[in-house]
Parts: structure tokens; sequence; C-alpha cells
């Protein structure tokens, strides 16, 4: 038996992040037997577990997914922990021991800026001297807007662009580094440098902004190093430390950097540096209330990609093409003279066979280098490119090898895979994946390239499913959920359009505090209802309920807001007929009116959210024991759906609202009147008729017609438009060159031609979510509420003529699930993958003549009927 994957909060061997409490989990794997009977969890302070603080003893009801010990945190603490289970056939094991580290107060130091103009971009440094050799050392930082951190000359660690993307009025967050390797006994130097980020320039909708969420770059730290005597030392940030100007002479999150090697001051964070171009630096005046460990997850480069070919084009430009769109930078080795200034410009896409980048509207997407005539690595550091193309001026001979590109996003493991017979399918989960790697880079964004890049909640909410089959994001979304939080505190429960709520920053800027334009501009249906989906979907994926006692709040803030909004505004109607809503955002069925709102009511779609949200907010507290609220929640969502159905039925069961979308809602939702189902599955399947089986749908839409056309039982329709090549239609993309997902269905029309400037990115995930009815369909796994994180689950693979083979992988909370399928002469052959301890079905979704499971036949044969399974792998063999 062998038990990995130890996480607390989610993290494998956290350091210094934000635990109000703790959640353990772990992964079971080559057990002899199939569940586990008995397990413990022992917390020590020692790694050799010999000063024990937390003992569960041996229990049967120690669940894998989220144990909590009760144990109370000392700050600035390494605690070690190991897992040990029994199983059925009395195999057992021990982990191996992993470990966590509380966060720790700042109490010493002082945050310092450097006393220059304010666009002047400054590093900082202290030399310290240590009498003895360190034993143990950590750094705790936090630098605005963005810092890089160096003890020596050298960074202390691989992460790029902390503290991170956050409100920094309401929280500020503190990274701490285990330094002790890069300590030695005598004198040392840390060095700091900073950069504006998404702190300070312009981010959000505006040409030009100095002050955001402030003007000035400023830190604070503190560096605790202990010796062998257990002796301590601590070395603040402070008026004792020196500061100079940065090399980065300016930096954006839009448009780029400008890096000026000349201007580097040799060995600046080594203790050999010449001081004399450093200058005292000044205390600065900071709410360090709102310093608290960290809850973002490590931005590393995570990939790094070669560059597939150079491109002469027409006007005479050179430029790399990568091959793929990606977010982060490019690395290159710099042969330049001194003096010799290197450009890059980032595009999307070629026009003409030239480079393009107008459709990144106001974001400049360059990189400057001069270059000082040293041989060496060069990569910008407070910003990133969305790109696949990148137009180079001031190389001579442009060497391919000489560039990686850099892909940088949030930290989490990948869990699922998706490999079909069909290639261009196989691409559309690819690019899916790659929209998911550019756009997770710390706040879930709606595309990482053009003057946008911010956490729409929308977008958000339609891609989580997605992206929790792709990815392990509990800890991701645990981060983007406080940030919401905090937000709906301060909006009276409602959720703003993008969080961080960047957008509200500019309207008190532009309009002062009480800026009443943005008070109005917040809580749009199907974008603020992520307050309720995405902790929904969290605790159906990962099981954790401890993580959704804690997000319980989002959801029921959010659901009395919009209570609050039909009694105030909506005449206590239970339906949702107030403010402005993106509603089925890009559909393509009101292009007469405005193009980018769909035809679907927006004041529909709002009450059909207010009963989804409201449901499962009611579905929470019942997990969660809160009676009264699963009560009122209950309650609530049963008047909303009569309202609902009183006002856009009439009397025989026709639906006002005609659209893909308003059909593919009320199937989902079962929004419907009494008898009135196989009407409204009619009328749907009528109108993809008339649009000869393509769809028309936008953000509301889209995520939900698929699984919605395979539940009413017309799988075939959902694989017609998977498999539609031509526009509108996923693989018309994939036909097109795409290797990310596009914002617009028609993004780029059928002579290559980008089809709008204004609002037209080629990395939007939100469209991407097609890849969840890949999972949860094609490949049928599911998990079911009454035992959620795959405890309990279903494999119910709906097949399709027109692919022969699917394999979907998905390393799931318990462990592996696969569910793979092929053609044989007489039907499917089936390879299915169950982890240990836990509970599963196969179920048929055609009649068989005959079925086999691991050779012996079965009693199984009807579409609906289930087989049980357990740990193993089974070849469930049917005949048609
Ligand atoms: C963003 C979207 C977002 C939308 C709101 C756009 O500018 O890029 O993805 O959800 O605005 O309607």
């Amino acid at each position: 038996m062998v038990i990995e994957h130890l996480r607390v909060n989610h993290i494998e061997n956290p350091i210094g992040f934000y635990m109000p409490s703790l959640s353990l989990s772990w992964i079971v794997t080559q057990a002899k037997g199939d569940r586990a009977q008995k397990a413990r969890v022992i917390i020590a302070l020692d790694e050799e577990l010999n000063h024990v603080v937390s003992d569960s003893g041996e229990q049967e009801d120690i669940s894998s997914l989220d144990y909590n010990p009760n144990l109370e945190l000392q700050e600035g603490t390494r605690y070690y922990w190991q897992v040990q289970v029994c199983d059925d056939e009395g195999d057992s094991g021990v982990s191996e021991t992993a470990f966590f580290e509380t966060g720790k107060k700042l109490t010493k130091g002082t945050w310092i800026k450097a006393p220059f103009k304010k666009n002047v971009q400054p590093l900082f440094r202290k030399r310290i001297s240590l009498e003895k050799r360190p034993a143990s050392a950590r750094l705790y930082i936090c630098g605005l807007g963005v810092y890089e951190a160096f003890i020596n000359g050298k960074r202390i660690s691989d992460e790029y662009l902390a503290p991170y993307y956050n409100d920094y009025n309401l929280w500020l967050q503190i990274q701490t580094y285990d330094v002790t390797d890069n300590l030695s006994k005598g004198e040392n130097c840390i060095g700091v440098m900073l950069g504006n980020g998404w702190y300070k320039g312009r981010f959000g909708f505006v040409d030009k902004m100095d002050k955001l969420y402030g003007d000035t770059c400023h830190m604070i730290c503190e560096l605790h190093v202990t010796f062998e005597d257990l002796s301590e030392v601590v070395i603040p940030s402070d008026e004792s430390w020196l500061c100079a100007p940065s090399p980065v002479l300016e930096s954006s999150i839009y448009d780029g950097e400008v890096y000026d090697s000349q201007k580097e001051i040799p060995d600046w964070s080594k203790v050999k540096c010449d001081e004399k171009d450093f200058v005292k630096a000044k205390k600065f005046k900071e709410n360090s209330d709102l310093l608290m460990p960290r809850l973002s997850l490590p931005v590393k480069v995570i990939k790094k990609i070669s560059p597939k070919k150079i491109i002469d084009t027409p006007a005479g430009e050179k430029i790399i093409d990568f091959g793929q769109e990606i977010t982060g930078w490019v690395e290159f080795l710099c042969e330049e003279k001194k003096g010799k200034e290197i450009t890059f410009w980032f595009g999307e896409i070629l026009q003409d066979k030239n480079f393009y980048n107008e459709n990144l509207r106001t974001a400049k997407q360059e990189f400057h280098y001069i270059s000082n005539g040293e041989k060496r690595k060069v990569r910008p550091h407070f910003t990133f490119y969305g790109f696949r193309y990148m137009k180079v001026e001031g190389i001579k001979d442009i060497k391919l090898k000489n560039f990686k590109g850099c892909v940088l996003h949030s930290e989490m493991e990948q869990t699922g895979n998706i490999e079909t017979s069909n290639k261009k399918v196989n691409r559309l989960f690819l690019n899916a994946l790659w929209g998911q790697r550019g756009n997770f880079l710390d706040v879930p964004t709606d595309c990482p390239q053009r003057d946008e890049r911010m956490g729409w909640t929308g977008d958000a909410q339609v891609f989580c499913r997605t992206a929790s089959y792709n990815m392990y994001t509990p800890a991701f979304y645990r981060k983007f959920l406080y940030d919401m939080k905090l937000e709906q505190d301060e909006l009276e429960g409602s959720v703003p359009h993008v969080v961080p709520d960047i957008l509200g920053q500019i309207g008190v800027i532009l309009y002062g505090k009480d800026d009443t334009e943005h008070k109005k501009a917040h809580g749009a249906c199907a974008w603020a209802d992520a307050g309720a989906i995405i902790p929904w979907t969290m605790y159906d994926m990962y099981g954790d309920k401890s993580l959704l006692e804690m997000q319980y709040g989002n959801m029921k803030a959010w659901a009395d807001y919009i209570r609050k909004i039909d009694i105030e505004k909506c005449g206590d109607s239970y339906l949702w007929t107030y403010g402005d809503h993106f509603a089925d955002w890009l559909a393509l069925d009101n292009y007469h009116k405005d193009e980018r709102f769909g035809a679907t009511d927006q004041y529909f779609v709002a009450s059909a959210y207010y009963y989804y949200s409201v449901s499962l907010t009611a579905k929470a507290a019942s997990i969660l024991g809160k009676k009264k609220d699963e009560k009122h929640y209950k309650n609530l969502a049963e008047h909303i759906k009569k309202a609902f159905i009183d006002e856009y039925y009439t009397k025989t069961g026709r639906l006002a609202q005609e659209t893909q979308t308003a059909l593919a809602i009320v199937l989902w939702l079962d929004l419907i009147p009494e008898g009135a189902r196989q009407r409204q599955i009619d009328t749907l399947m009528k109108k993809l008729e008339a649009e000869k089986q393509h769809l028309t749908t936008g953000f509301v839409g889209t995520p939900i017609l698929c699984p919605v056309l395979t539940d009413i039982g017309h799988p075939e329709a959902a694989y017609t438009l998977l498999l539609n090549e031509d526009y509108p239609g996923w693989l018309y993309e994939v036909n097109m060159g795409a290797t990310t997902i596009w914002e617009r269905w028609n993004s780029v029309l059928p002579d290559g031609k980008i089809s709008d400037t204004g609002m037209n990115s080629l990395n939007h995930y939100a469209y991407g979510s097609i890849v969840e009815w890949m999972y949860r369909y094609m490949g049928g796994i599911e998990p079911c509420e009454d035992a959620p994180g795959f405890k309990h689950f279903r494999i119910r693979p709906y097949t399709d003529s027109r692919i022969s083979s699917a394999k979907v992988e998905f390393a799931s909370p318990m462990g592996k699930i696969t569910s793979a399928w092929e053609k044989t002469s007489e039907g499917y052959l089936y390879t299915i993958e169950i982890p240990f301890d836990t509970k599963a079905v196969f179920e048929m979704t055609k009649d068989a003549s005959m079925v086999e499971v691991n050779g012996e036949i079965s009693h199984v044969k009807q579409s609906g009927e289930q087989i049980e399974l357990t740990k193993g792998t089974y070849q469930i063999n049917v005949s048609l």
C-alpha cells in the first residue's frame, strides 16, 4: 500500500499559508484490499514524530478527503504529519512524513519606500552579519506592487509576480520562504526589487493611471534566523535599508517592461557591492493590519517550449512563431553589443502574413532590453504576455535555439487527460487545457493578453468544473473565493463583475468613494452567481466539507442579496427583474440588435439563476446541518420556481422564450410545469434542426447545451455539436488553426481575418467548458452528491459511432479513474479503472444483447441498468 499526495488545505507541504482551520487529505494506491478500514493521523513538531501534538488513534471514520484534527496552531511553526491506513484485506501502509508550516505576523518590520520619483522602480538591499551558521531561516515578506527577492545574488524562490493579485485595500499577502540554505556564517546580503504589477500604474479599463491601489512601491519583511543553540535573530526592514533605482525602467501588466542592463549596479544583492549609488530607505505609511499569510498558490514557470520557426513577413518583419498560444514570457540568450536595444512585440495571430496586435486594444505587450554587452539569459520581471507570435527587432542573427517560451501559471497538478480517435477533438481538449494554463495566473482571468486580464466571474463560473477535471484546483479557487467574499462584504453580499474588483477601485479613483455608478454595476446574473456555483462545484468535486463551510458565507451572502433586490426592486415577485445583465453573452441569436447580447431575455436568465443559486445554497445548508437556512432557501426556491413557471409559460406549457439557451436552461434546472417536459425537448430539437444542428448559444447556454441534450436522450445531437467542423462550432476553430479557445465563435473568419478588434481574444476559456461534457458524458465520469469528491461516483459513458475510441483519465481526489472505450465488431469494449475506497457504478447507456465483465456474463443489459464496481480494472464487453 502506498499513501501519497498528503495535502493540507489542498496543498502539499505548504509553507506560510493562511490556515484558519485544517483539512488534511491523502490518496491510497497499490492496496491489497478494496476499502480503508481504519486510519490514523499523527501530527508532531519533529520529523521523527517524537513530539506528538495530535494523534487521531486508529479510527474507522476518518475521511481521506477531509480530516480535521482538533489542533490549535502556533504561528511560525513547522508541523510534521503522517498517515497510517489499514484496509479490509489486512494490508496496511504508512505514508512518508509530510509537513506544513504556519505563517507569522510581522511585528518588527516597517514598511519602507525609496526616496525617488514615484515612477522609479526601486531596488532595496541590506547587509547582515551572522555570528554563527544558521540552523534555520525564514524570510517573511510582502512588497507592492510585485517583487523578486534575492540573498547573496541568488533568487530565493522560483516564484514570480508575488505577492500576487488581490484587492490591496482589503488584504495583503505575506510570503514565507525557507532561506536556510541561502545564508551562511558571516556577511550576507538581502536584495529586493520592486515593480508595479497590479498595484500601481494602469490596470483595468483605463488608458492611463498613475495611482491605482497606490502610487508608491513599498515593502516590508523580516528575516528570522535560528541557530543550533535555539537563539534567534530577526532582521527587519527599516530605514537602515539602502535603495537605488532599478534597471527595470518601466513595467506594466499590459504594456510590458523596459530593462536597461547598462543601469545595473554590479552585485546589487551581494555583500561585495559598492554601495555608493545607494541611499537610505524611508518609512512608508501602509496599513499593516491588512497583512496576513498568503492564500495565492505560487506562480511558476511550469513549462518551457521551443519556438517552431522564424517568419520573414511581407512587411519586412522578423517574427518568431512558438506554434502555441501561451501566457508568460520569452527567455533568450542575449549576445548583442553594449548599448544595443532589443525589442519584442507579442501578438496572437498574423494578419496578411504580417505581425498583428490590434486586438490587444491599448495593451502594448512589449519588451525592451538594452544590452550591456554581457552574453546572458534575459527575461522580463514584472509582466506577462499572451501570445503565439513575437516580433523581434534589434537582433541581427536570430537563432531559434536561443529562445524559449516560458509558460507561467499558478502551480497546480494536471489531473485530467482526454484522447480520442478524432485528432481534432483531441486538439480541442488541448486548446481548453492551454486556455486554462494561460488564464490561471493567480486569478481566473477572462483572457491573458489585451487590456483586460481580469477575474470575470461569469467566465470563471462556467469553466470551473472543466478546470477541476483538468487540474487540482481547490486551493486556487479558495483564494479567489476569499477575495470574492471580502468584496461581497463591501457590497452587501453582491458579487462584483470582476474579482478582485478593480473596476470598483477605478470607479472610486475617478468618481470618489461614493461612486454610485459603480455600485449599481455589479450583481449580474450568471456572473455573480459564481458566488454560489464555484463553492458548490468545489464541494462536489473534492468532497471537502470544511471548505464548503468556509465558502458557505459566499453562497448565503449572494442568495440573500438577490432576495433583497427582489423585495426592494422587483415587487417581492420571486423573480429577478432588475439591473443590467450580460445574460447569454455573445450568443449568436440576436445579431440585429446588439451583437454582444443574445436573444434570451436577461430577466429570464436572471430569474433562472436566482432559482439555481438559492437551490445550491439550500443544498449546502442541508449538508452543513444548518436546518433553519435549509428550510428557508428550499422554501424560497419553490416560490421562485412557481413564479418562474407562472411568468414564462402559457397555460398549455409553451415557453415564452424559445431560444436554444432558454430551452436548455429550463430542461437543466427543471423549471418546467408538470407534464410539459416533452414539449420543451421537442422544441429544442426543432430549434436545433432549424439551425441545421448548429448552436447559437453564448456564455450561458453553451456550457449546459451538450449536457442537457445528452440528459434528455439525445447524445447524438450533443456529439453533432461537438463534431461540427463548420461555423459555429468548436472544430471550426480547430480547423482554423486555433491553439486555445476563442472568445467568439467567429473570432477569426473563414478567410483568416480577425472579425473585430474591439473585443476579440483568441484565448478566452469560457467555451472550453465543452471539456466538462467530455469528462462527464463521453467518459461518463460523474461524482455522486451523496458522497462527493468521487467517494461515490458513476461511470456512464455515451459512445457515438463517429468516434471509434476515447480514453478519459482523471486523477480524482480518491485516486485515478479511467473510462476508456473502443468500438468492436459487436459493440463496445470499455476499460474502467476504479480507485481504492470508492463505490462506483457503471451505467449502461444503450440496450445490449450481451454484457461481459472481465469475461463473465452479466445479467445487466438494459440502458439505465448499473453494474457495481469496487477497486480494480475492468474490461466490460458490450455486444449491441
Ligand atoms: C470579458 C468577458 C466578460 C465580459 C462581461 C468582457 O470584456 O472579456 O469575458 O465576461 O466582458 O460581459
